[in-house]
């Protein structure tokens, strides 16, 4: 008897993913890996792992990748305040390059030659796993039964009923989710009407800001180069500190974002986030940038950001333009290190201090009172240089030739006369 080749499915436990193990072993003849993948999306493993064998599998992986999630994509993520037009904290589309690159990896190991997914035909996700797959595994060929199989709902549960597999009773919801230990999205439903407030019933995470309680909570969260170390004075690895802030902050109804999104295939879609975690620590760890980038850093790491958050949201994790983006962020880093004071109410995280032994923050420069050291004759020289160019084109350009201005000079102002 030939042995059948073997494809790694990126399995999830839900309706999709589970029809896809059959519907692939019968329309491409092969033997299906399921590979579940953990990235901090709580979920009960061991009954996913069981549900895959039970649909068809003819293995079943789990792996816990939530560090490396921390390590190698949120904290990089973070440094390079990395937020989609700035709104979206990318925690899907931070996943998705790092379940590429495990599939490739389980894919190599068990000697598959393709790998598949459930994404649709018109999302990012598809784009990110593809793209991510063809860069790091170009040897192996990529299945989307989703993308190709063309049922409905409808016809996908009866095809489930016909193969017996277990429909899960969130099939009611109409909501399409996805979480991580960065964030949750929510879509579909009512959410398709950009007019209608996202209903109470979508959010898991975060509290509805009226409920949430009276008096003001803060946090003190403590950075080294960037990277989050300490919540109130405790040391936690990422993955604790993360979910702490992410329950401490929820609580406050934190973290709710309501985005009318580009995506990368070329359509508007309305995003509905919950990512409290995700930004108090963007908000913080910006916060102590500003206490200790120069002016000029901080602009270009601006420029930086935009394009750092674009390549991830359209896939483009594994580039070279990411390495040469990371290495400025990196080098930016190297004095983000300090506290910042958060202060948590109704839905609001606000900053209210920060601290860095590296502050670039002088107080004697700053202040008002007596222990005043700035120079203020120096002004002088400073302003004189400063608008000297202004002056030499306003005389020459803008006060000689008035009637070929545009308009940014209001009329002369002339008194009415008495
Ligand atoms: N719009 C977001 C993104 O492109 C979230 C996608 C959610 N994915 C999902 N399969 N439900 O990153």
């Amino acid at each position: 008897m030939t042995q059948r080749d073997k494809v790694v499915l990126a399995y999830s436990g839900g309706l999709d993913t589970s029809v896809a193990i059959k519907w692939i072993a019968e329309n491409y003849n092969l033997d299906v890996i399921a590979l579940t993948i953990d990235v901090g999306n709580q979920r009960d493993l061991a009954m996913i792992r069981d549900k895959a064998l039970k649909t068809g599998a003819i293995k079943a992986i789990v792996l816990d990748a939530k560090d490396l999630f921390v390590n190698y994509f949120i904290f990089p993520a973070l440094q390079a305040d990395a937020m989609y037009e700035g709104e979206y904290p990318l925690a899907t589309a931070l996943s998705r390059p790092l379940i590429a690159k495990l599939l490739v990896d389980m894919a190599h190991e068990e000697g598959a030659n393709s790998v598949a997914h459930g994404c649709t035909g018109k999302g990012n996700d598809q784009v990110r796993l593809d793209v991510g797959v063809a860069a790091l595994g170009p040897d192996l060929k990529i299945i989307a039964p989703v993308r190709e199989w063309k049922m409905s709902r409808k016809e996908e549960i009866e095809y489930a009923d016909k193969h017996g597999i277990p429909v899960p009773t969130t099939i009611a919801s109409p909501y399409s989710t996805d979480e991580n230990l960065w964030g949750r999205s929510i879509e579909c439903g009512v959410l398709e009407d950009p007019w209608a407030e996202p209903p109470e019933e979508v959010y898991k995470w975060t509290k509805a800001p009226k409920d949430a309680p009276a008096t003001p909570a803060y946090v003190e969260i403590e950075f080294e180069k960037g990277i989050p170390v300490a919540l109130d004075g405790e040391r936690l690895d990422g993955f604790s500190l993360i979910s702490r802030l992410t329950e401490l902050t929820g609580a406050h109804g934190v973290g709710r974002i309501d985005h009318i999104e580009n995506r990368l295939v070329g359509i508007k879609s309305r995003e509905v986030y919950e990512c409290p975690a995700a930004v108090a620590l963007l908000k913080a760890h910006k916060a102590l940038e500003d206490m200790t980038l120069s002016k000029d850093q901080s602009r270009f790491k601006q420029v930086v950001v935009q394009q750092y958050a674009d390549l991830i949201y359209n896939g483009l994790w594994f580039s070279a333009f990411h390495q040469d983006l990371a290495a400025y962020v990196q080098s930016t880093q190297r004095y983000v290190t300090g506290s910042v004071r958060l202060r948590l109410f109704k839905g609001e995280c606000t900053v209210v201090g920060r601290k860095s032994p590296s502050s670039l923050y002088s107080h004697a420069l700053a202040t008002y009172d007596k222990a005043d050291q700035f120079d203020h004759s120096s002004s002088v020289g400073f302003i004189h240089l400063w608008g000297l160019p202004l002056k030499t084109q306003a005389q020459a350009q803008l006060l000689a030739h008035p009637g070929e201005q545009i308009n940014i000079l209001p009329p002369k102002v002339k008194l009415a006369e008495e």
